[in-house]
């Protein structure tokens, strides 16, 4: 085991703050994402907590602020726990560098995804306590670590819309597929909310602020958005271009691995797909001959509508160099764009093309 508790085989961008992903052919090996392959995300120094001291603020447009500590929180509201995928914004950005370089971005390959089952209390349930205001529009979320990527440096926060922070199924956990939050993930306590782009689970979460407008943080009016492709990120100040929220459809292919070998013949082809927005997988098809023909997947169950499905496919695939792309559809029939060239963006987020993979084929002996 390496640093963080992460298993050897991580694919590690930056050691300091870590930024890693799991090697990819074993990312799915299992639906719930062991805990030692998780990708984890930072901007900052990780923040060292301890439980006991920690505590919550809850401010702003309400009609009762709040200050609670993790004994309160457990004590004083219902449990709830989901299933739910974390993804980056940044999760393939390596095809999209493949298109024309992003400099200052990690490469990340298929991996910046994971999923857990996360247990703690409604964010809904806090903000009721607090008596939100009807004027309140947005709900920021700050954390303690101060991020050197911001100019000045600034600790990291963000904000989700008033109506997704009232959802079901956004939680603020202390525990992670049954354990306590480890402290890489945001331990004591972090937001969790699903189908959103991972941004916006704050980890370390020391402060809830209701307010009439999102965040100014400046990871939220900053960074994370879609800048058109001829932007310049250096000059593109607070409220340009998209803020992200919501996933698109997505999907990769793990197995076989990219520019690997294979004996001719049938071969099992394997990956995992994903929408935002709590809509479900509907279909993934695989292709071999670049979308001319697709063969439909066979698609495991979706514990959660806010979770992954992983998929397979047996494909005939001939001796030589061959492609294998793969396109999911989720319910609301959305699917996935041809070429990452499309969607190339200054920053490199929500690449959601056609996953491939290159492969050579042996004749068997
Ligand atoms: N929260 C804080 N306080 N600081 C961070 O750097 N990174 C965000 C989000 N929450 C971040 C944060 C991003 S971009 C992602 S994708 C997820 O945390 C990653 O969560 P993980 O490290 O548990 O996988």
């Amino acid at each position: 085991m390496t640093r963080w508790d992460k298993r050897p085989d991580m694919v590690v961008h930056e050691a300091e703050p870590y930024n890693a992903e799991s090697d990819p052919a074993v990312l799915a090996e299992s639906y719930l994402t062991e805990l030692d392959r998780f990708y984890s995300r930072n901007h900052g120094p990780i923040p060292d907590i301890n439980a006991q001291a920690w505590s919550l603020t809850v401010d702003g447009l309400v009609g009762a602020p709040l200050s609670l500590t993790l004994a309160d929180l457990q004590s004083s509201f219902a449990r709830h726990e989901v299933t739910a995928t974390l993804q980056c914004a940044g999760n393939r950005r390596a095809d999209l560098v493949a298109v024309k370089p992003i400099p200052g971005e990690d490469p990340w390959g298929p991996a910046a995804i994971s999923t857990a089952t996360w247990t703690g209390v409604r964010l809904a349930d806090l903000l009721a306590a607090a008596d939100l205001d009807p004027r309140a529009t947005d709900i920021a979320f700050d954390a303690p670590d101060v991020s050197q990527l911001a100019d000045p440096p600034q600790p990291y926060g963000s904000s989700i819309s008033v109506a997704k922070a009232g959802a079901d199924e956004v939680l603020l956990v202390w525990e992670m597929d049954g354990r306590p939050l480890p402290r890489l993930h945001g331990g004591p306590v972090r937001v969790v909310v699903p189908g959103y782009i991972g941004a916006r689970s704050v980890k370390w979460i020391n402060r809830i602020t209701a307010q009439d407008k999102p965040s100014d943080n400046h990871f939220q009016a900053t960074a994370y958005r879609l800048l058109p492709a001829d932007a310049d990120p250096d000059s593109a100040g607070p409220g340009v271009g998209l803020p992200l929220s919501v996933l698109s459809i997505n999907s990769a292919i793990l197995q076989p691995a990219d520019r690997s070998t294979f004996t001719a013949g049938r071969q099992r082809v394997a990956g995992y797909a994903f929408s935002g927005g709590g809509r479900s997988i509907a279909r993934v098809e695989v292709s071999t001959d670049g979308g001319e023909h697709w063969i439909q997947a066979d698609l495991g169950e979706q514990v959660s509508p806010w979770a992954w499905v992983l998929w397979s496919a047996t494909v005939d695939l001939p001796a030589g160099p061959v492609t294998v792309v793969a396109r999911a559809f989720d319910s609301s029939a959305g699917t996935q764009p041809e070429s990452p060239a499309h969607l190339w963006n200054p920053k490199g987020y929500m690449n959601n093309a056609w996953p491939r993979v290159s492969l050579t084929g042996e004749l068997g002996s």
